[in-house]
């Protein structure tokens, strides 16, 4: 064994850590836990210089009297002492944007788990990193523990990918599958949510998709090459999905996700996270509470599928070292799996794949109702695979139908959906829902 493996005296990796919150105190403890073991599996030691949060006063649980402390982020980067900047902060502008520019200029190399900076800023960071001769690694800003960044850039490396979709939001996971398990409405669940602290401060962005946007923005550009295009996601959130839904759905064999989709087709790069019914006994049908899973399909493998923990200390801190490991070994990646001038800007497509659609109404209990929504399906070129018409009307005498059709285009749906309301026969705003074969 080489002075380099054992561990023993070739030089520590020096890491400037900002941000000792959830997942920076989680970092702080795998190191100081499991020093012994990550030197040996880096073939040196793995040691924190200095770290920097907002309170120093803070009680944090953790024992950091060993290292420098630093208020402002930014000076952490830059210290001579660090060799590589471990960005636990959050946030896609400010400081954490600020430090992490800072770090890759000065010749670090970055850790981060902040998927809304990536996402975002990706392409220039990831040009910086190239341009300076660093590396910018980010396992744990997509799935928390599930090590889908390293699975796509290095063990499917030799697949052109077909599809990546995946739960990615453990938040809004919890909050579906408690509504089915406690036939609980939104709001109460939401709350729940809150209470157990699982909602990111602004909730918008767990409840609105746009966390889960972020990861799957990621994702697309290892998957297809393409510069990280968040701002072409189609995204909805799971605010409007009610637990008459949630009941229906599993009546009709299906279970309602926070799913997100990306694929490259003719048109272009089609990528959308959205509420989408999944088959109830399907891998994704059956993921519970906060877990997380990612479904690739590569042309030469077929489908991998992976699951577990999507957030929380130590699945994110799990992620955190595993590519500080990475980068005590020598192994240097390019942040989305090639030279950032390599990605090539997508062309960004509206979702046109074909899918059945659940479509629930209130109907009208009068002669020739039904007709009247048949009809409209029928002229916008949908066909009815399923229907249900539940017994139970309510005061104003309408009664819920299901329909479930067979394939058709976004575009055909999105017609039909607003003719219906014209035919005079339907209370409310009809719901639909893309029911994603996987
Ligand atoms: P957090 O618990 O809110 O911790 C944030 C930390 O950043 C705190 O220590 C805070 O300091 C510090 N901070 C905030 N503003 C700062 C500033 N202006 N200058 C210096 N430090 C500042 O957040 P977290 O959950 O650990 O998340 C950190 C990152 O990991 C985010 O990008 C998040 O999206 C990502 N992530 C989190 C999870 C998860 O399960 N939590 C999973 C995957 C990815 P004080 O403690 O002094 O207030
Ligand atoms: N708010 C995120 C979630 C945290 O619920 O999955 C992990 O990225």
């Amino acid at each position: 064994m080489t002075a380099q493996n054992s561990g023993q005296t070739a030089s520590p990796l020096r890491l400037g850590i900002a941000g000792l919150g959830t997942v920076g105190t989680g970092t702080v403890k795998i190191i100081q836990n499991h020093a012994a073991l990550l030197a040996a599996r880096s073939g040196r030691p793995v040691a924190i210089t200095a770290v920097s949060a907002r309170d120093r006063m803070k009680n944090r649980d953790v024992d950091l009297s060993a290292y420098a402390w630093e208020d402002d982020a930014r000076a952490l980067a830059v210290r001579d002492d660090v060799d590589v900047f471990v960005e636990l902060v959050g946030g896609h502008e400010g400081v954490a944007r600020e430090a992490v520019t800072a770090a890759l200029r000065a010749g670090k190399d970055v850790v981060t788990a902040n998927k809304a900076l990536l996402a975002i800023h990706g392409q220039e960071l990831a040009e910086l990193a190239d341009a300076e001769g660093r590396v910018l690694r980010f396992e744990a800003a997509v799935a928390g523990g599930i090590p889908v960044i390293k699975a796509m850039t290095e063990s499917l490396a030799g697949n052109q990918i077909r599809r990546v979709m995946g739960v990615m939001n453990g938040t809004c996971n919890y909050i579906l599958t408690r509504m089915e398990s406690g036939g609980l409405p939104y709001e109460q669940v939401f709350e729940e949510a809150r209470q157990l602290g699982y909602l990111e401060a602004d909730p918008t962005l767990d409840v609105g998709g746009i966390d889960a946007s972020h990861k799957l923005a990621i994702l697309s550009a290892i998957a297809f090459g393409t510069r990280p295009a968040f701002g072409s996601v189609e995204i909805e959130g799971i605010e409007r999905i009610s637990i008459d839904d949630i009941r229906r759905a599993a009546d009709m064999g299906y279970r309602i996700k926070l799913l997100g989709v990306a694929q490259m087709t003719g048109r272009g790069l089609e990528q959308r996270m959205s509420p989408c019914l999944v088959p109830a006994d399907s891998p994704l049908g059956q993921l519970q509470g906060g877990t997380n899973m990612v479904v690739i399909e590569g042309d030469s493998v077929g489908q991998i599928v992976l699951r577990g923990a999507g957030a929380g200390e130590g699945p994110t801190a799990s992620a955190v070292l595993s590519d500080i490991v990475e980068i005590a070994r020598g192994v240097r990646i390019p942040a989305f799996g090639q030279p950032a001038q390599a990605l090539s800007v997508p062309q960004a497509a509206r979702t046109a794949v074909p899918a059945a659609y659940y479509i629930r109404l209130a109907l009208a209990d009068k002669p020739g109702a039904l007709a009247k929504v048949a009809s409209v399906l029928g002229e916008a070129g949908i066909s009815i695979d399923r229907m249900r018409q539940y017994g139970k009307h309510d005061e104003e005498g309408v009664a819920p139908v299901l329909i479930v059709t067979h394939k058709t285009t976004p575009e055909a749906i999105d017609h039909a959906i607003a003719a219906l309301p014209e035919t005079g026969v339907i209370a409310g705003a009809p719901v639909e829902l893309r029911i994603e074969e996987v």
